[in-house]
């Protein structure tokens, strides 16, 4: 056996090609081999001479089998090598790795999370499954109330509590007021879910930010200041904004912001004083405090930014629009 080894070891080195290595694999292991013959002359020996032999053949050719395997698998190796040409260009596929990139609604809720806490605004968490009393009922917005009309609900079906995907930000105000002291000012955003028809501005999903802000002595020159802060901030430092009266059962007064962007007047949300109602919900005394709210559509500020004219094209999965951003 070990005549055989030295022999197919000098052999096996030798070889340089898989057809080579095939050939030594018939000659050391294929039936009419040596090792075949002693394996099948085990028969005829009896006891412990069968044993030893039969033990020294069969390791033999365990070695010999794995180190035809091991010739083999660098070989190939070495011919695949050959066959690639590290020098060549890549196709365009591989020539340079695909980079993803943020979502232009991300760039928007980036910038937004940057300049309120610039401002000092901390950034708080808020359930996107909301009960009547914080959608509503808290925000002076009782079942009869018209104000409810605008935001067409879905329901949640069967549950006893009427919980529903809250149709927006707005129920932050009370649940955060009955669980932390004034003064504060936090953003809320996250998502809001209304039952309405998609247009180009409007879909049944979208993205909102709010801001609150609830201390001793706060007025409508504070939201002012403040919105112009932040619309500088995010649409450039010379934005025109204008405030037009309106009516939100939660803010008193209330007003629609619009903001001046190339030329053209657009609305961004609504904002006002927090209605003495409202913080008496949260639990907080009208006569010691007074506050702010405002909020807006995160996709509005995209539109807006990115000169986008159908809101619905930002979720749509075509890369190829979405890589302009
Ligand atoms: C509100 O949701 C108020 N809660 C805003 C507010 C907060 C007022 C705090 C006062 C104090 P409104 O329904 O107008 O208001 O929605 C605010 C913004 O959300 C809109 O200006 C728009 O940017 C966005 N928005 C509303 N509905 C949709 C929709 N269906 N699709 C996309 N964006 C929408």
């Amino acid at each position: 056996m070990d005549d055989i080894l030295k022999q197919f070891n000098i052999e096996i080195t030798k070889a340089s090609s898989t057809e080579q290595i095939d050939a030594i694999r018939v000659k050391y292991l294929g039936k009419k081999s040596y090792i075949a013959m002693q394996l099948s002359s085990l028969a005829e020996l009896s006891g412990s001479d069968r044993a030893q032999l039969g033990m020294a053949v069969n390791k033999a050719k365990a070695e010999i089998s794995n180190l035809i395997n091991d010739r083999k698998d660098s070989i190939s190796s070495s011919q695949m090598f050959d066959m690639i040409d590290i020098s060549k260009p890549g196709t365009a596929l591989y020539q340079r790795p695909l980079l993803g990139h943020m979502h232009p609604s991300n760039i928007v809720l980036k910038e937004t999370y940057q300049i309120f806490t610039e401002l000092g605004f901390a950034i708080v968490d808020s359930p996107e499954i909301e009960d009547d009393w914080h959608n509503f009922e808290s925000l002076n917005m009782p079942e009869v109330h018209p104000a409810r009309e605008t935001h067409d609900t879905f329901y949640i079906k069967d549950t006893d509590k009427k919980l529903l995907p809250r149709t927006h930000t707005s129920p932050m105000q009370v649940r955060f007021m009955n669980s932390n002291k004034p003064p504060f000012k936090v953003l809320i955003s996250g998502k809001a879910f209304r039952n309405e028809n998609e247009d180009a501005t409007h879909s049944w999903s979208f993205g909102q930010i709010e801001g609150i802000v609830v201390a001793k002595g706060i007025s409508v020159t504070d939201l002012k200041g403040t919105l112009a802060q932040i619309i500088s901030k995010q649409l450039g430092e010379n934005t025109q904004i204008r405030y037009r009266p309106s009516f939100f059962p939660y803010t008193e007064p209330s007003m629609e912001v619009d903001a001046k962007f190339n030329g053209k007047w657009l609305e961004l949300g609504g904002a006002g004083m927090i209605h003495p109602k409202v913080l008496q919900n949260g639990g907080i005394d009208p006569e010691e405090y007074s506050g702010f709210a405002f909020g807006w559509g995160v996709e509005r500020i995209a539109v807006i930014k990115y000169g986008i004219n159908v809101l619905r094209q930002l979720w749509r999965p075509k890369l190829s629009y979405l890589e302009q951003f």
